[in-house]
């Protein structure tokens, strides 16, 4: 995810934004990893996905996905992934580091161009020993790997053929690639993610139009390729579900008495506060967690969608037959949140007919780590089924600084307030920052990182430099971190201008 995103909805938004002074923001607290659980009961860890870091877009007999559609469309700052951080060359590398930062755990996605470019069929050897190697240097390093089979990377193919996930031979083609991943990887891989952010995917995938496959119809969103915005976000949801549910179904029947392995799915998660104390913004607070949330969660953990979805989208919102739900309902063993800021929601039920837009233009974005305890408060209502935080951090301007000051107070307190959550019985099980290096960005390109590590674009061997918040992060899982960070006053513009804009 990205910068990218929270821009969006800065722009979208029309209420004031909450100013945050850095020394208003600092709660003066201590503690380290030995307040936590130990592996494997609880991992720290780092995040990327496939199209981000790899690179190598075009070797070795990967196809291309959406999302290389999408970046050669000029929506990226004219920027692509074609060559990324290289990882795909330098993971030996970038293992390293990992090795060095401490990390526990390490979270990727597979392109699933690259393993099947066809996106079904015959699988590319190279793209499954690039796989096989990386796992293994993982696992050769004490590393655990926490593997993502979708990260907004549907085989163009795919897309051409049948319009992708719209279509439910896209379902049918994800099962017997997810089939191909445990069949090959699942000796070593214990921890699989079939989708990130679906949510995400298909609200700015197939309504707004932002994010590939840019689909979207007018007034929902503007210079689309095609769609239909009161539709087709319904359906691509409904479609993924019935992926996950017969994906994760295949795994607890053929693969998981042997290997042993864990399977969830990955949401966005906001944690959403009323913008008053109006019934009316309370009703509209939870309202945006069934759209957003209760979406994936309600039909994962119930079987059904959430009354408030069926109700406000009528016969737009596919039906799940009996058998489909009780195939959706339980398929599970964890879930992931990939969280990054409280958002303020104000009631706008004048645009009931609107959809799932009734919510998001009304939204501010307010530094508040303990949202993070809020969500996985709330997590209760689901059963407190066991989550990872697969998603975590802050973007500064790339080129800005390795004394990223204002990253490192973000990720000491979203931390600090994980260890509340703990304490009060949340059954989270990782943490994970996002990103591992500065990636591409989403909407963004290279304009602006998420990185503990900064990747120097300007050198032809991509050299890594670890920020402030890698040595903090570093020396935080290695057991030795109890202070307080100080805030220097030539960063704090930074961090103000975070929340100003
Ligand atoms: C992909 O499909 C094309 C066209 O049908 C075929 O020529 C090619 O061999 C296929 N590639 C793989 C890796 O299966
Ligand atoms: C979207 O689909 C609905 C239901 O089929 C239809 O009524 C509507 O006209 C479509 N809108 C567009 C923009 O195609
Ligand atoms: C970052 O620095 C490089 C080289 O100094 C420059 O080419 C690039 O445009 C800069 N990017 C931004 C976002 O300022
Ligand atoms: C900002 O402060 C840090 C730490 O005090 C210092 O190392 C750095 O040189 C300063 N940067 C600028 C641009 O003044």
């Amino acid at each position: 995810m990205g910068t990218s995103f929270v821009i969006i909805f800065m722009l979208m938004t029309v209420l004031v934004v909450a100013e945050m002074k850095a020394d208003e923001v600092e709660g003066v607290r201590s503690f380290s990893r030995l307040d936590f659980p130990l592996p494997p009961h609880f991992v720290f860890g780092s995040s990327t996905s496939s199209y981000q870091v790899e690179g190598a877009a075009f070797e070795d007999g990967r196809k291309p996905s959406i999302w290389d559609t999408y970046a050669h469309s000029g929506y990226t700052n004219g920027a692509n992934g074609d060559i990324a951080c290289d990882e795909y060359h330098k993971y030996k590398e970038d293992v390293h580091l990992m090795v060095e930062t401490g990390l526990e755990a390490y979270r990727f996605s597979i392109s699933w161009s690259r393993l099947i470019p066809n996106g079904t069929g015959a699988v590319n050897p190279k793209g499954l020993q690039y796989y096989n190697n990386l796992i293994n240097e993982l696992i050769n390093h004490g590393i655990e790997p926490h593997v993502t089979l979708f990260h907004y990377d549907t085989p163009q193919i795919l897309e051409d053929e049948y319009g992708g996930w719209l279509s439910k031979k896209t379902v049918k083609a994800f099962v017997a690639y997810a089939n191909i991943c445990f069949r090959e990887f699942g000796d070593r891989v214990l921890h699989w993610t079939t989708f990130n952010e679906p949510n995400v995917f298909a609200h700015y995938g197939y309504d707004l139009g932002l994010f590939q496959p840019s689909r979207c119809s007018s007034p929902f969103g503007t210079n689309c390729v095609g769609g239909n915005s009161s539709t087709e976000p319904y359906i691509v949801a409904h479609n993924i579900l019935l992926a996950h549910a017969a994906t994760a179904r295949l795994y607890f029947k053929k693969y998981k008495a042997e290997q042993h392995g864990l399977i969830g799915l990955d949401v966005y998660a906001y944690w959403y506060v009323p913008y008053t104390n109006a019934p009316e913004d309370v009703i509209a607070t939870q309202r945006a967690f069934d759209f957003f949330i209760g979406w994936f969660l309600n039909p994962l953990v119930h079987g059904d969608y959430p009354d408030v979805m069926k109700k406000n989208a009528e016969t737009r919102i596919p039906t799940f037959t009996k058998l489909e739900s009780r195939l959706v309902k339980g398929s599970f063993d964890f879930l992931g949140l990939n969280h990054y800021s409280t958002i303020q929601v104000e009631d706008m039920s004048i645009n009931l007919q609107m959809d799932v837009r009734d919510f998001t233009e009304d939204m501010a974005l307010p530094y508040n780590p303990s949202g993070l305890r809020e969500l996985l408060e709330y997590m209760k209502n689901y059963g407190n089924p066991p989550i990872y935080i697969y998603e975590n951090g802050q973007s500064t301007i790339r080129n800005e600084t390795l004394h990223d000051v204002p990253r490192l107070r973000y990720i000491q307190g979203y931390i600090g307030s994980l260890l509340d959550a703990l304490r009060s019985g949340s059954n989270a099980r990782g943490y994970f920052i996002w990103s591992f290096l500065d990636v591409f960005e989403l909407l963004d390109g290279f304009e602006s990182g998420y990185g503990l590590y900064y990747v120097d674009l300007d050198d032809k061997n991509l050299k890594r430099y670890p920020k402030l918040s890698a040595q903090w992060y570093s020396n935080f899982l290695k057991g030795r971190s109890h202070q307080v960070i100080e805030i220097s006053p030539n960063i704090s513009y930074l961090s103000q201008s975070q929340f100003s804009q």
